[in-house]
């Protein structure tokens, strides 16, 4: 079956082709197309709402005729219109869903509601890298940072967040106060390559307390008076402090996530999530996971970042499961990943 997704919860559109065998389990993308906003909204420092649903809908209707054109598909050979139904903007989520609903009533084919951090969850089995369950999930966005007992398709237990702000959205506080353009993360990235992670002593947040939970907004005011009490910020220190903040969140992370594996008992650990692009991080995670025989899945670089080849994906594991497809026509901005059933 080929199943053609829609998302635009955020600052990216994009849409994506699936095709795969419900009985075998097995499936790869066919085509993608993405556009993103960041430089629309880079002006602003942050992505604004109006401006975003307006550019979802300037753009949908060509990226939806660029992958059909790249498969050199008809609409008759498209089976189901997967779309990321929440959590996220409001306006941004209503243009993707409502194009969805179009896209399934002049067709005759069904609309598959997605949500959002299930597509995260399960971009590693993209390149074929799905841990067996049950496995824990470390989710880390712009708007989320939580670990996950995952049982299987659609039984997810939250088992620590938190409590403030994401690892992304403390990535992007922190890269604003160093002067660097949204988002933060990937310029946080790139200076801290050059940077010495000691010479600022940043806190690791909530990594005394005996729980899963995790607070970035206390790391994001320190690197503000660090900055402040550097004065003239030279090119040395937005490294130093860039290569600083790197180091404490992805220790936080790390730490956190083999925690959850020590407490769950399981031995398998995936990470998703537009931080999990972070290399730092991703071979912190490696390392310190390989000395305690826990394995590590991993989505490739760029289905870290909001893609729609993890809604399609999301939908076809989905449908092999037989778990069902909650609130068909609605977009919940704040719909929450416990809420899926399998
Ligand atoms: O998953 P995502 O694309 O969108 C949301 O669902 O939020 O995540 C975006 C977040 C942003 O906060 C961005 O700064 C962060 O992921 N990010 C990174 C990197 N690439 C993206 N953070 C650290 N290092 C990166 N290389
Ligand atoms: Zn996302």
């Amino acid at each position: 079956m080929n199943i053609l997704a829609i998302e635009s919860s955020c600052d990216e559109t994009a849409v994506a082709i699936y095709q795969g065998d419900i009985h075998t389990r097995q499936g790869h993308l066919i085509s993608e197309s993405i556009a993103s906003q960041i430089d629309v909204h880079a002006r602003f420092g942050g992505v604004v709402p109006e401006v975003a649903s307006r550019e979802h809908l300037r753009v949908l209707p060509m990226l939806v005729a660029d992958v059909m054109a790249d498969a050199d598909f008809e609409w008759d050979s498209i089976d189901a219109v997967a779309v990321t139904s929440g959590p996220g903007l409001m306006g941004a989520l209503l243009v993707g869903s409502s194009y969805a609903r179009g896209l399934g009533l002049a067709n005759n084919i069904p609309v598959l509601p997605i949500h959002h951090m299930e597509g995260h969850l399960l971009a590693p089995g993209l390149g074929g890298d799905l841990p067996a369950f049950p496995f824990i999930a470390l989710l880390v966005s712009g708007g989320h940072t939580m670990l996950i007992r995952v049982d299987g398709i659609g039984s997810y237990r939250v088992i620590g967040q938190t409590l403030d702000d994401a690892a992304g959205e403390c990535f992007d506080k922190s890269a604003r106060v160093l002067g660097l353009p949204y988002p933060g993360g990937p310029e946080i990235a790139k200076l801290a390559i050059t940077g010495n992670k000691k010479r600022f002593k940043l806190p690791r947040p909530m990594l005394q307390k005996d729980n899963l939970n995790f607070s970035f907004s206390g790391l994001k005011t320190a690197v503000m008076y660090a900055v402040r009490d550097i004065g003239e910020l030279d090119d040395m220190s937005k490294q130093d402090m860039a290569a600083g903040v790197e180091a404490a969140v992805g220790d936080v992370l790390v730490k956190k996530s083999l925690k959850a594996c020590e407490r769950e008992g399981v031995s398998r650990l995936l990470i998703a999530g537009g931080v999990a692009a972070n290399v730092y991080l991703r071979e912190l995670l490696r390392e310190e996971a390989g000395k305690r025989n826990i394995s590590v899945a991993l989505p490739a670089l760029s289905y870290c970042t909001d893609n729609a080849a993890m809604i399609a994906y999301a939908a076809f594991c989905r449908l092999c499961a037989e778990a069902p497809f909650d609130g068909v026509g609605d977009v919940n901005p704040r719909w929450s990943l416990s809420d899926l059933r399998l």
